[in-house]
């Protein structure tokens, strides 16, 4: 019987209404295991079969697999297996009316399931110059019982088009998991990177003779004014990391210096003032944010608003932002705590202190805001005050 004399196959106008029927579904979808149902079901009302399917190859287990329905499990083939394996290894489509008379034909998966296969049709898929699979159609359907020519044809319409598809899913899916597996890492490396400038700032602690967490609550200070000065959440979070670096410098300064009881000799003071550029030099090869934003701070932490400060003498915007910051946080801590040298001053007193310090030593806006929220800020020298503990991120909002 000849196609045409087939009354329950396809016109070609039938065929052309199902591609476009199939077209936005199939566009919608990115899944490969959804697409591969997809396609099947597609292929299956093309081509008039009971059951059709699309096996890919699995490189690395060596394997072909496919997906049947949704929620069922894959299934799996060796890559040498029966009428799939043939076209797989040969590149070629096959055509048989009775799979039985075939010595190609691996009867064990009828075995298994107790189906039983007649006619069948497979057909490569190529892309790109390589088989990465075959489609198949088994059983025809209908006033048929075998293929003909023209199925074959048809299967090949749809093999091109499901290698295209499937191989774009397959690459876009790739791509997805290198994308998360690079987050993965990013991640990784970042909290690597937090973890040693935290270390970093334990180290310029404690050759700092700074007590009593000091660079935390500097750290913690700072993340507020930069907060309430409208800093991005990113800028805020690089403050917070960088902010205990403000003396690493002091790493270079002689003990005896670092260590005496009384007062510096001028010279003294100026090898002890060269810590704000020994800091610098330290941090600002760094092609990473956090460590040029380190490097400013450490450099121009004593640098005032007016101009007097050391070792450039910078002039209120000349010096950087995170430093004018980080300045207000450092003294503010200073004068709120005890040190050896004298105990820690009242909240009035340096309330006043650093209120008048607005525009001479510190920024004014800076000041503004300190003001604006005192509370707030002195809340961590009152008894049972809080600061974020070491190691732990910061609450940027
Ligand atoms: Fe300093
Ligand atoms: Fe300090």
């Amino acid at each position: 019987m000849s196609y045409q004399e087939n009354a329950t196959d396809l016109g070609d106008g039938e065929v052309a209404a199902l591609l476009f029927e199939y077209m936005p579904k199939i566009a919608a979808e990115h899944k490969t295991d959804s697409l591969l149902v997809l396609m099947a079901n597609l292929g299956r009302q093309i081509v008039q079969a009971d059951r059709c399917s699309l096996w890919l190859i699995d490189e690395e287990k060596n394997e072909l697999w496919t997906k049947v329905a949704h929620g069922v499990d894959e299934l799996r083939i060796p890559l040498s297996a029966g009428f799939v394996g043939y076209s797989l290894k040969t590149g070629q489509p096959v055509l048989v009316d009775d799979a039985y008379q075939d010595s190609r034909f691996d009867r064990r998966s009828d075995i298994k399931s107790g189906y039983h296969t007649t006619s069948v049709m497979t057909m490569p898929l190529e892309s790109d110059d390589r088989v990465m699979g075959v489609f198949q159609a088994i059983n025809k359907v209908g006033d048929n019982v075998f293929f003909s020519k023209k199925d074959l044809e048809r299967l090949k319409l749809i093999s091109v088009y499901s290698a295209k598809t499937i191989e774009s899913a397959i690459r876009a899916e790739a791509l997805e998991r290198y994308a998360k597996q690079l987050e993965i890492k990013a991640e990784e490396l970042k909290s690597a990177h937090m973890e040693l400038i935290r270390i970093l700032g334990e180290v310029s602690e404690f050759r700092s003779h700074e007590v009593g967490d000091h660079i935390h609550r500097v750290a913690e200070i700072s993340l507020k004014l930069a907060r309430y000065y409208g800093l991005s959440p990113e800028e805020q979070e690089l403050i917070y990391y960088v902010a205990p670096l403000h003396d690493l410098g002091k790493v270079g300064i002689p003990d005896m210096i670092l260590n005496k009881a009384g007062r510096l000799t001028p010279e003294e003071f100026s090898k002890m003032k060269s810590h704000s550029e020994i800091g610098r030099t330290l941090l600002r090869e760094s092609k990473t944010d956090l460590l040029c934003m380190g490097a400013d701070i450490a450099g121009a932490h004593h640098e005032r608003w007016d101009g007097s400060g050391y070792p450039d003498g910078l002039k209120g915007e000349q010096i950087p932002l995170p430093a004018r910051i980080c300045a207000v946080a450092d003294v503010l801590d200073a004068l709120a705590s005890p040190r050896c040298y004298k105990p820690a001053w009242s909240e009035d007193r340096v309330k006043e202190e650093m209120k008048n310090s607005g525009g001479t030593h510190f920024q004014p806006e800076l000041i503004d805001i300190l003001m604006e929220h005192w509370d707030e800020f002195y809340s961590c020298y009152k008894p049972g005050g809080m600061f974020i503990k070491k190691g732990l991120l910061p609450p940027v909002q």
